[in-house]
């Protein structure tokens, strides 16, 4: 499962995040490379993976009309579903709604723990569990060095009994920008990053090591049967800083903000793994698999990105 409804603030780019060129030398644009990941899995094992492509209703027309011109990068249509997230309106600082027109609110994906529920809604689950499904493996769009399907994580997931798995790495810093990995009331729960305390940031286990020393990179491994049974259960939501653009009324048009102006309330996949039954973390090396892509240039970053990916050649 592709999540790719996010509207990618920080990377400053309209349309969908997966349509971005993150070519040196020719056009290389963030699905493709994703699908080249996928298709090294496809060629090992003989057999097509069934793609399940969240989108959101910001950015569904212009993934779908990008997918096709791109012939769906070699890949079967009949083996993709795209999907679309549900909306959230999104508020100012003072707690105000934005308006995106005169006469209707601004409203935002309601984040990537969005998922399942929207999954169900579409009848997307009911096609996996008719093709037999039992596990899904749900991924981030924007970490372009992404092992999707990877055989090595799936076994090691089934062997363990957990009901998730979970992919995490080494953290490069305390304050690195990913979710921790810890035990929560003895039971499998990640932090997000603008949520942990200085004090949990930089405790030390009894080796002198960061306590919280894993991150993880949004791969996960869920039981269809377990996320149909806890998907009643309420999710947290959290409140986010982002840059929201709205209709400013005195003006008579819209304001694309260069900063955070406001709050959105968003649900996250990582709190699915306090409510699932067990996780299995699952350390990868994070040179070979984690290259994410969330600002131009700097941190997390295209030019980061493309550097990691050199490297793996
Ligand atoms: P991020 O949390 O980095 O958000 O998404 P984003 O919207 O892409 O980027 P910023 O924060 O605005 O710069 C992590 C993953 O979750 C997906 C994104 O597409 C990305 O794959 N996501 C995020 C959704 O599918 N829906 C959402 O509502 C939010």
């Amino acid at each position: 499962v592709l999540l790719a409804g996010g509207q990618g603030t920080r990377l400053g780019v309209d349309g969908p995040k997966g349509a971005y060129n993150i070519g040196i030398t020719r056009p290389l644009y963030i699905f493709e490379q994703q699908m080249k990941n996928l298709t090294d899995v496809v060629e090992e094992c003989g057999a097509y993976i069934p793609l399940y492509v969240m989108t959101s209703e910001k950015n569904h027309g212009e993934t779908v009309a990008f997918w096709q011109e791109h012939d769906m990068f070699g890949y079967p249509a009949s083996e993709i579903k795209f999907f679309v997230q549900d909306m959230a309106p999104a508020v100012d600082f003072e707690g105000k709604i934005y308006l995106e027109s005169k006469d209707y609110p601004a409203l935002s994906p309601n984040g990537n723990g969005g998922w399942f529920s929207s999954m169900l809604r579409c009848d997307v689950v009911k096609i996996a569990k008719e093709a037999g499904i039992e596990w899904l493996n749900t991924f981030a769009v924007d970490n372009v060095l992404q092992r999707i399907a990877d055989p090595v994580f799936v076994g090691a997931t089934i062997n363990s009994g957990c009901t998730v798995g979970a992919k995490v790495v080494k953290k490069n810093a305390p304050d690195e920008r990913v979710g921790v990995i810890c035990l929560k009331d003895n039971h499998p729960s990640i932090v997000e990053y603008y949520e942990l305390t200085d004090e949990l940031m930089n405790a030390k286990n009894e080796k002198g090591e960061p306590a919280y020393y894993f991150g993880v990179i949004l791969n996960y491994l869920f039981r269809l049967d377990e996320l149909i049974s806890i998907a009643k259960d309420k999710m947290p939501l959290h409140i986010v800083e982002k840059k929201i653009s709205y209709y400013d009324d005195a003006l008579g048009k819209t304001v694309k903000p260069e900063k955070p102006n406001g709050y959105k309330f968003e649900t996250l996949v990582l709190d699915m793994i306090q409510l699932s039954e067990s996780c299995l973390p699952f350390e990868v090396v994070r040179e070979k698999e984690f290259a994410p892509i969330k600002n131009p240039t700097g941190i997390d970053s295209v030019e980061s990105a493309r550097e990691l990916c050199k490297a793996c050649g």
